[in-house]
């Protein structure tokens, strides 16, 4: 299925849903620097959530090769902690761009708590439309940020343009495993249409990226390292019966259809690809 014959997510309101996610974790006390999936490296790995969210960052600090005289993009930041990690850990300068207002508030807020508002800045923005020049990056990251885009073809050839010659992109997205069901699970319908997402098409993914001007150096079905394994272990800490707050507020217009981690637990066609590439 493409993009095109799914529900498109809605920039404006995607932005309200993390606003919204992003008060409640606050006020209920589950608020993460990361919004993302865990990275574990083998099936034993007995790496914490916590641990393995970072380990997530590192791989893609590994794959796209940054350092101190860096500057990287962060396209759909979330609260920072990737970008932090970034700075942190290569010297590299980071910009990060979310839809999400609240979002921004908070990353740039933590930024000056670490003392490295000089080298993190976050701003609210549109990844359909990027505010910045030709060639400003050396390398973008998006950590399961594009799922969320109405158009993966207009957010990479964005990419492409403010990428350096031979800059790198490392990214995340989902996708349905082969072989593909007639009727998908339901888990995956829930998650798409509660956290305002879409599934890519793996087998057109290369073409896509050429026909946003960038050249595929890898992908990656991460599934196992990632998706699977999280929701195991998200299952294991709330409890299948609970539902997570951050998801429950009275006044949140998604309650009565509100997603949560047990709803995939052990669906293993909802899949997540790791895709590298590079503006040539
Ligand atoms: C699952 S969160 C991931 C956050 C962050 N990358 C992390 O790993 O912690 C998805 C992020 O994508 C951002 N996003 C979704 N659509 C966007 C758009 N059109 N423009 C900019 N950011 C967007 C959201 O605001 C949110 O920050």
């Amino acid at each position: 299925m493409t993009d095109s014959a799914q529900t498109l997510p809605v920039p404006g309101a995607v932005g309200e849903l993390y606003d919204q996610l992003t008060l409640n974790a606050m006020k209920d006390g589950t608020f993460n620097p990361n919004v993302h999936i865990g990275y574990w490296d083998t099936p034993d790995s007995e790496a914490s959530i916590d641990e393995a969210m970072d380990r997530l960052t590192d791989v893609f600090i590994e794959r796209m090769g940054v350092d101190d005289s860096s500057h990287v993009l962060d396209l759909g930041c979330g609260v920072g902690g990737p970008g932090l990690r970034v700075v942190a850990h290569t010297g590299a300068r980071v910009t990060g761009i979310s839809i999400s207002a609240e979002q921004i508030k908070t990353a740039n807020r933590l930024a000056d708590q670490a003392g490295v508002a000089d080298r993190a800045v976050f701003r609210h923005g549109d990844a359909m439309k990027l505010p910045f020049a030709d060639g400003s990056f050396d390398a973008v990251m998006a950590l399961e940020s594009i799922c969320h885009m109405p158009d993966r073809q207009q957010v990479l050839t964005e990419v492409c343009r403010v990428l350096v010659p031979g800059g790198r992109l490392v990214l995340t997205d989902v996708f349905e495993r082969a072989p593909r069901k007639d009727v998908r699970h339901p888990g995956i319908d829930k998650f798409c249409r509660s956290l305002m997402a879409t599934m890519a098409d793996v087998d057109d993914y290369a073409a896509l990226l050429h026909r946003s001007g960038l050249r595929l150096r890898g992908i990656l079905d991460v599934t196992e390292q990632t998706t699977l394994r999280t929701g195991r272990e998200l299952v294991k800490m709330a409890g299948a019966e609970d539902r997570p707050a951050a998801l429950d507020e009275s006044n949140f217009h998604f309650t009565d259809d509100a997603f949560h981690p047990s709803d995939l637990a052990g669906v293993d066609d909802f899949g997540c690809l790791l895709v590298t590439a590079e503006r040539p």
